[in-house]
């Protein structure tokens, strides 16, 4: 793999998010005292810890779906997401470069679909936010447009809350966000043109985008769900491209994602298709399937567990 020149090179990360010796990460202080609020607000400590590693849940529409996905596997999405951010040990080419180079100018649109509790983009911001604290990256006024899409209003309502504890401490890094949590059906045309409006409002405002989708795999496995999704997911990518555009698609490392037949494959051959006005002829360097592991400290101190990534950077720039 040639060398990539980064924007966050790996020794300038503060040990408040990377113990290099140990290879472990710490989710941003900030992030981890909002969480807890709610958790304890919801009274779902107990059920954090019924955790079954080996059978993590994917969340839902329904109260109980939510709750499980928020208390037992909202934290492995958070270390997954701030592994693709801080990239700390230089596994994912320039996956971190496309994720901040979109966020370090002085304005962003963020789109999140399914954002579920919020996890991917509050991971992004809240470890952006303890960069800058440590001066690791500049700490210039940053403005967001974040729209979070999602079907389930339970998380809605607690990626809207997580949003409001979380919103001091990005300010006081100079990120000041202006959120909205929609509800979004893949499945739906016409709930895809609600997202697509908004994302367009939004980008007229902040001209760059990063459409951001995390741990989509669990419904898009199913073959008549990908199907039922695909027109919907042409149409956000689609939607998504212009001059400053990326995204970046983020799931478990799993045999069943990266494989031949898998959700990574069948996007790439998307991207060749379909998206390829954006492609252009470089399909595979545009959108490689990149991997990652690491260990991280769970939420609540439930002990450590291993967070495998494997990552679609993907350049939706276009001119024309
Ligand atoms: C595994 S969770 C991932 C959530 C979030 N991206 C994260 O990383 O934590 C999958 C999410 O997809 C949502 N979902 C399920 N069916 C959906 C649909 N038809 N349209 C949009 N979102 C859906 C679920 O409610 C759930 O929040």
């Amino acid at each position: 793999m040639s060398k990539v020149n980064r924007l966050l090179e790996a020794e300038h990360i503060p040990s408040s998010l990377w113990d290099s010796a140990n290879e472990t990460l710490f989710l941003p202080a900030s992030l981890t005292e909002a969480y807890e609020k709610l958790i304890d607000k919801y009274g779902l400590r107990n059920l954090s810890s019924e955790r079954k590693p080996d059978d993590p849940p994917v969340g839902g529409i329904t109260q109980k779906r939510t709750d499980q996905y928020f208390a037992q596997a909202f934290d492995g999405s958070v270390a997954r997401a701030q592994l693709a951010l801080l990239d700390p040990k230089c596994d994912l080419a320039s996956t971190s470069n496309t994720c901040l180079s979109s966020i370090a100018g002085n304005r962003v649109s963020i789109t999140d679909a399914p954002c579920g509790p919020g996890a991917a983009a509050f991971s992004f911001l809240s470890n952006i936010a303890e960069l800058r604290a440590h001066d690791a990256l500049p700490r210039e006024p940053l403005d967001v447009l974040l729209i979070g899409a999602e079907l389930s209003e339970p998380a809605r309502k607690y990626a809207n809350e997580l949003f409001l504890e979380l919103q001091p401490s990005l300010e006081k890094q100079a990120i000041f966000v202006i959120s909205e949590f929609i509800s979004w059906d893949v499945t739906n045309a016409l709930s895809n043109t609600d997202l697509i409006k908004k994302m367009t409002h939004a980008s007229n405002e902040n001209p760059n985008q990063l459409l951001i989708v995390a741990n989509f795999n669990s419904f898009l496995e199913r073959p008549e769900k990908r199907k039922e999704a695909e027109p919907q997911l042409n149409e956000l990518f689609r939607h998504a491209s212009g001059p400053k555009s990326v995204a970046i698609w983020i799931e478990p490392n799993m045999n069943r994602a990266i494989n031949e037949g898998g959700l990574f494959p069948w996007l790439r051959k998307k991207i060749a298709t379909a998206w390829k006005m954006f492609a252009k002829e470089k399909t595979t360097t545009t959108a490689p399937i990149l991997e990652s592991s690491a260990q991280f400290e769970c939420l609540l101190h439930l002990g450590a567990a291993r967070v495998g990534l494997a990552v679609m950077p993907i350049n939706l720039e276009r001119n024309t």
